[in-house]
């Protein structure tokens, strides 16, 4: 039995194996054993800088040695202050904005719909199946994975295929038909003048690492324009320079009302954050209050991480890393024949694993146990889609050439690996994954 069995609770596991961390250098995990691992994942891409990294470690132990109190519901501090007026520098938008603070993407989503919802008068909001929004009870109801199936969706919610290049839902042109059943939605049952916002990823993450096809964010987002409806963009794990550019949504100029920032934002630490027009977030005190909002010592790692990533070049090296990451994963399906599709931006990548090319069958079992033997080998990275069958790799934007080079080796290794048997079903038997 591991460990944490006997006292940490199953219903926030998401276990592939057995896997146990002892410490972190860099961009790589010390296992409790005392291998050295790759991070390709970053904690589900929450590690922006890696492990350690001596910014964050300054400016974290800085701050906490001489905490100016815990909070900025009722004191102001200066971490957070810099913070947000560093959110609004490097974000788009128009008229006066103001930030938001929580600790976790999940908070940030819930705070944007009852935010929206309160403002506008309006009940009903547009999502996507396949978007993992969070994990709270109001993130969740407007969220449309498959893990969240036994959370209630919330009233008003209408939920709208995301284009899938790889698994076109429609025939025709991918993300035709998803655009014509959006105006459908507004002229029917989904009434505009009663549609508060649409949530929307630039690319789906923990639905697949789906990248829509070309125009589909831009005309979402012109249609939200012309009724008037909020076009909020979920920038939590492929915002803030991981996509090889700030925001992944610039990648069709669109400029969202609204953006819920979080994982990478803290550099590990519970950080979260909402940018969004004045007229919504000063719209009345006392409305969306958690005594730790603002921490300063969150504030301060956001700081150090939005410095480190303009002082040491990272959204450049993330789209570098990205492209050598991406040749190398195309050189690896020339001999795997498993690997049925490679998708991604920058260094938020996803690799779609079937049992064969032709039927496209989704190989799950498969995926979880090169995800296993990877851990095995000396890499860490876990899976993601709504047929649990997408390798996900979100490793630190810190991330080397020669950390890319050793990454994929093993990834090739440990494909071959399970191809031919080496790893058994009775060892990941005890792990559902999701
Ligand atoms: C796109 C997206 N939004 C929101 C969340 C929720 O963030 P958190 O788990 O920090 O609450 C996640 C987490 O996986 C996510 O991937």
């Amino acid at each position: 039995m591991a460990r944490d069995a006997g006292s940490i609770a199953g219903i926030q596991k998401l276990r592939f194996g057995p896997f146990a961390i002892r410490a972190g250098d860099g961009n790589r995990l010390i296992a409790a054993d005392g291998r050295s691992l790759i991070d390709f994942s970053a904690s589900w891409g929450a590690a922006s800088l890696g492990h350690g990294h001596p910014a964050l470690v300054e400016a974290v132990q800085r701050t906490l040695g001489a905490m100016p109190g815990a909070s900025i519901l009722s004191t102001v501090n200066e971490p957070a202050v810099s913070l947000a007026e560093k959110l609004l520098e490097l974000t788009p938008g128009q008229g006066e904005r103001r930030v938001w603070f929580g600790h976790s993407g999940s908070d940030a989503n819930e705070t944007i719909i009852r935010a929206v919802e309160a403002a506008t008068g309006r009940k009903r909001v547009i999502a996507f199946v396949g978007a993992y929004h969070g994990g709270t009870t109001l993130s969740m109801s407007v969220s449309g994975h498959t893990a969240q199936a036994h959370a209630t969706p919330r009233p008003g919610l209408f939920l709208l295929p995301y284009p899938n290049p790889y698994r076109p839902h429609f025939p025709g042109a991918v993300g035709e038909a998803t655009l014509a059943h959006l105006d459908y939605l507004l002229a029917t049952v989904c009434p505009a003048h009663d549609t508060a916002a649409i949530l929307i990823e630039a690319i789906q993450s923990d639905g697949g690492l789906l990248v829509p096809p070309p125009g589909f964010l831009a005309a979402v987002a012109d249609r939200a324009r012309r009724h008037g409806i909020l076009v909020v963009c979920d920038e939590v794990k492929v915002g803030l320079g991981r996509t090889g550019m700030m925001h992944a949504f610039a990648a069709e100029g669109v400029e969202p009302d609204l953006i819920s920032f979080g994982k990478g934002l803290g550099g590990g630490l519970p950080l979260s954050a909402v940018v969004g027009p004045a007229d919504i977030l000063d719209r009345q005190t006392a409305f969306a209050m958690q005594t730790l909002c603002g921490n300063p010592v969150s504030c301060a790692a956001g700081n150090a991480v939005l410095e480190t990533i303009a002082k040491e070049g990272l959204v450049d090296n993330a789209a570098q890393r990205g492209g050598e990451i991406m040749t190398g994963l195309r050189r690896l399906a020339e001999r795997h024949p498993q690997i049925g599709d490679i998708r991604g931006r920058g260094l938020a990548i996803g690799v779609e694993l079937v049992a064969d090319r032709t039927s496209r069958e989704p190989a799950s079992r498969f995926c979880q146990k090169v995800v296993y033997r990877c851990f095995e080998l000396g890499l860490l990275l876990f899976y993601v889609g709504l047929r649990s069958n997408v390798l996900e790799l979100t490793p630190p934007m810190t991330l080397t050439a020669r950390e890319v080079e050793k990454g994929l080796d093993i990834l090739d290794r440990a494909i071959g690996d399970v191809a031919t048997g080496r790893v058994p079903d009775a060892a990941i038997a005890a792990y559902a994954g999701w």
